[in-house]
């Protein structure tokens, strides 16, 4: 087992012919058995970070160490590092044990020590029973179970999983999640997994690296993501459906602050306060999560008039467990998650609050939290 450490990692494609960085000063470390996620949009720079880790693209700048070795010029196969892929890349023709024995051959591993290795896989992933059949006799699941063999068969320091769940179905996907979290538990091996998928990246990660345009947004756990985002980036990013952001002009009253958006007038607590004291008279960018936005009837405790949002609900959407209320407030849309008991109608004028003490506050130019 190993950590990894990206040390200031820039990837530049083509040679320097001026084009962006796939990735900027990358700095990073994995700790030795952590269960990393690297979660961004599609071409933020993950499998660019993922190949350089495994040897498969030159870093153009910086350094990557893994266990205590600088690998910049070591090649693939001696890195020690196992690569899973969204493509199972399974060779058809062979059998399921065949293909879990194939990067032991390769290493010309004794042919006992093979087949112990290969049975030890395969009763860890629950396919003793496919051992002999074909890659095509099987489900995708089943088949990604065997791409997630053949890198453990190895026994390598570290594994990398390039957004391997991608072909599954919805349902499969949830379920594999789950097996990958428990099979990790019992393994330890550090493992950095890639995917573009904010609530896997949610469910799965002990911390997440979430990129953007190939620039680490933030490092954290989960929690502290959702909680406390850096930046405007992150707050976006994680959470689904996604925090609203509202434009409020920043006005005095007396001894407290307050959010001043054409439909509406809201209180800051003054726990939120901080260093918004400085945007007294300047625009800001305000976020609330839809889950924090509730109806005046189930709100708890006493409202200030001023804490009210009047809204028009402009469309439902029915979840069965909850529902998702698109609301109109002068003219800006605000999305809502709420009880389906409310029985809500397009239309309707409803009030609702906007729970304190989860505002968020972003500068409107650098887009960072306003702590
Ligand atoms: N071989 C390549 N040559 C040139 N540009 C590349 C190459 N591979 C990736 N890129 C570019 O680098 C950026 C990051 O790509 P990638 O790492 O594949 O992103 P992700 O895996 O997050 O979707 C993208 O802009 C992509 O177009
Ligand atoms: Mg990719």
């Amino acid at each position: 087992m190993s950590r990894v450490i990206f040390d200031n990692v820039t990837k530049i494609y083509g040679g320097g012919g001026g084009e962006a960085p796939a990735l900027s000063n990358l700095s990073l470390e994995i700790e030795d058995e952590e269960f990393l996620v690297l979660v961004g949009p599609s071409g933020c720079g993950k499998s660019t970070a993922m190949r350089m880790v495994a040897g498969l693209e030159e870093i153009s700048d910086g350094r990557i160490i893994i266990g205590d070795r600088v690998v910049n010029d070591l090649p693939p196969k001696d890195r020690n590092v196992a690569m899973v892929f969204q493509s199972y890349a399974l060779y058809p023709h062979m059998s399921v044990r065949d293909n879990l024995a194939y990067p032991l051959k390769l290493r010309k591993v004794p042919k006992n020590e093979r087949e112990e290795r290969v049975r030890e896989a395969a009763r860890i992933l629950d396919i003793d029973q496919y051992l002999d059949r074909k890659p095509k006799a099987l489900s995708g699941g089943q088949r990604q179970r065997v791409a997630l063999g053949r890198a453990i068969v190895r026994n390598a320091d570290v594994f990398l999983m390039d957004e391997p769940l991608s072909n599954l179905d919805a349902k499969l996907r949830v379920q594999t999640r789950a097996e990958l979290v428990k099979l990790h538990d019992r393994v330890r091996t550090t493992t950095i997994y890639v995917t573009h998928d904010q609530t896997e990246a949610m469910t799965m990660g002990d911390r997440i690296a979430v990129l953007s345009l190939g620039v680490l947004q933030q490092l954290a756990t989960p929690q502290e993501l959702y909680d406390n985002p850096s930046n405007k980036f992150v707050a976006g990013f994680i959470g689904s459906p996604a925090m609203n952001f509202i434009d409020v002009t920043v006005e005095a009253a007396g001894e407290h602050l307050v959010a001043v958006h054409p439909g509406f007038r809201m209180n800051i607590p003054d726990s939120r306060v901080g260093n918004l004291r400085d945007y007294v008279g300047k625009q800001v960018t305000m976020g609330i999560r839809p889950e924090h936005l509730v109806e005046r009837s189930l709100a708890a405790g006493e409202i200030p008039e001023t804490a009210l949002l009047p809204a028009t609900v402009d469309v439902v959407e029915l979840l069965g467990n909850e529902i998702f209320v698109y609301l109109d407030v002068r003219g800006q849309t605000l999305t809502a998650r709420m009880d389906p008991s409310l029985r809500l109608e397009r239309g309707q004028q409803i009030e609702v609050v906007a729970v304190p003490e989860h505002l968020h506050f972003f500068d409107a130019q650098t887009e960072q939290t306003i702590r």
